[in-house]
C-alpha cells in the first residue's frame, strides 16, 4: 500500500505533488529522468503516490462499478475515492503542511491547462493530482471535495496519468534552479502571450536533403544585440499572429497604444524629414537665383 508520507520541515520547502492513481508504478517515469529527475533527486521538489485500490472497502479491492442509468465502461466509485482524497489532504492540512493545496481532477471536461494555470500550480506548496480511469469519476467526489477539473486539452486519454505527466513537467521546470543556466522561461511561448520566436544554430549554411542551401537570417549573425531583440519579437508576433489568433487578441489589444504611439512618432520623423528636404531644396534655389 502507498501511503503519502507526513510532511516534516525539509518536504514542506519544495513543491510538493501527490498523484492518486490506479497505476502508481507509472512515476515518476519520464519526470525521473533529465532535468526534472535530477531536480527529483536533489530534493528540489517531491513526489508521492497514492496507489487509490489501497483505500478500496472490500477484500476484491474493488475502486469501480457500472453506471446507474446505463451504458458502457466502469465508474471510478465515490467512497472509495473520497477516502484517498481526504487521506491526502488532511496530512496537507496538517502541522507539517502548509494548508495551501490545489486539488485537482484530471478530465477533458476540465480548464484547459495553460502557462498562466501551470504557473500559479509553480508556486502553489502541495498540488494533489486525481487521476482518473475508465468512464472517469463519480461526479458527487467533485462536487463533495470541490475539486479543480483540469484537462489537458480536446481529446480523451485512457487515464489521467499521462496528463498529470505533463502538468508536474510543466510545473517542475519553472522551479528555481532546475533549467541549466543557459535556460530561460522569461522568452518561451506564452511566457509574453506569444509563441516563441524561430531557433537556429550552427552551421550556419545548412545543405538539405534536396540539395537546397538553408542560410540563417543575417541579423542572427551581426552580433547587433538590438536588432536580433527586435527581429526575434518580430518573428514571435508574427507567427502567433498566423497561428493563433485567440493568443493574438489580447495581445495585440494590450500593445495597441504603445503601436500608435510608435506610428505616430513615425509620421512625425517623416514629415521633419521631408520639411528639412523641402527647406534644404528651397535654400539651394535661393542661392541659385542669387547667383
Ligand atoms: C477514458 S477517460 C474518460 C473519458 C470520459 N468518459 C469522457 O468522455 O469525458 C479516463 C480518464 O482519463 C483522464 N483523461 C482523459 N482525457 C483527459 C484530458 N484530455 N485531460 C485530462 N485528463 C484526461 C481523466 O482522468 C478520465 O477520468
Amino acid at each position: 500500500m502507498t501511503q503519502p508520507v507526513r510532511h516534516d520541515a525539509a518536504t514542506a520547502a519544495v513543491w510538493t505533488v501527490r498523484v492518486l492513481t490506479l497505476f502508481p508504478e507509472m512515476f515518476p517515469g519520464p519526470l525521473g529522468l533529465s532535468l526534472a529527475g535530477k531536480a527529483l533527486k536533489n530534493g528540489v521538489w517531491a513526489l508521492e503516490t497514492v496507489d487509490i485500490r489501497s483505500y478500496a472497502r472490500d477484500k476484491h479491492r474493488t475502486v469501480d462499478d457500472a453506471p446507474f442509468g446505463g451504458g458502457p465502461g466502469m465508474v471510478m466509485r465515490p467512497d472509495v475515492l473520497s477516502d484517498a482524497i481526504t487521506a491526502v489532504t488532511e496530512i496537507t492540512a496538517g502541522p507539517g503542511g502548509s494548508g495551501q493545496t490545489r486539488v485537482i481532477y484530471l478530465s477533458p471536461r476540465g480548464r484547459r491547462l495553460d502557462q498562466y494555470l501551470v504557473r500559479e500550480l509553480a508556486v502553489t506548496p502541495f498540488v494533489v493530482l486525481l487521476c482518473g480511469r475508465y468512464e472517469g469519476i463519480d461526479e458527487r467526489v467533485i462536487e463533495a471535495h470541490g475539486l479543480e477539473e483540469v484537462s489537458l486539452g480536446d481529446f480523451v486519454l485512457s487515464g489521467g496519468e499521462p496528463a498529470a505527466l505533463a502538468l508536474i513537467d510543466a510545473c517542475v521546470r519553472l522551479q528555481p534552479g532546475v533549467m541549466g543556466n543557459g535556460e530561460t522561461a522569461g522568452e518561451e511561448s506564452f511566457e509574453r502571450g506569444l509563441l516563441e520566436y524561430p531557433h537556429y544554430t550552427r552551421p550556419a549554411s545548412w545543405v538539405d536533403g534536396r540539395g537546397c542551401a538553408r542560410l540563417v537570417p543575417e541579423v542572427l549573425l551581426s552580433g547587433h544585440h538590438e536588432k536580433v531583440r527586435a527581429w526575434r519579437l518580430a518573428e514571435a508576433e508574427r507567427i502567433t499572429r498566423a497561428r493563433r489568433p485567440e493568443l493574438w487578441a489580447p495581445y495585440a489589444a494590450a500593445h495597441r497604444d504603445e503601436w500608435d504611439r510608435e506610428a505616430e512618432r513615425c509620421r512625425r520623423r517623416r514629415r521633419n524629414t521631408e520639411l528639412d528636404g523641402m527647406t534644404a531644396d528651397a535654400a539651394r534655389s535661393g542661392d541659385q537665383v542669387e547667383g
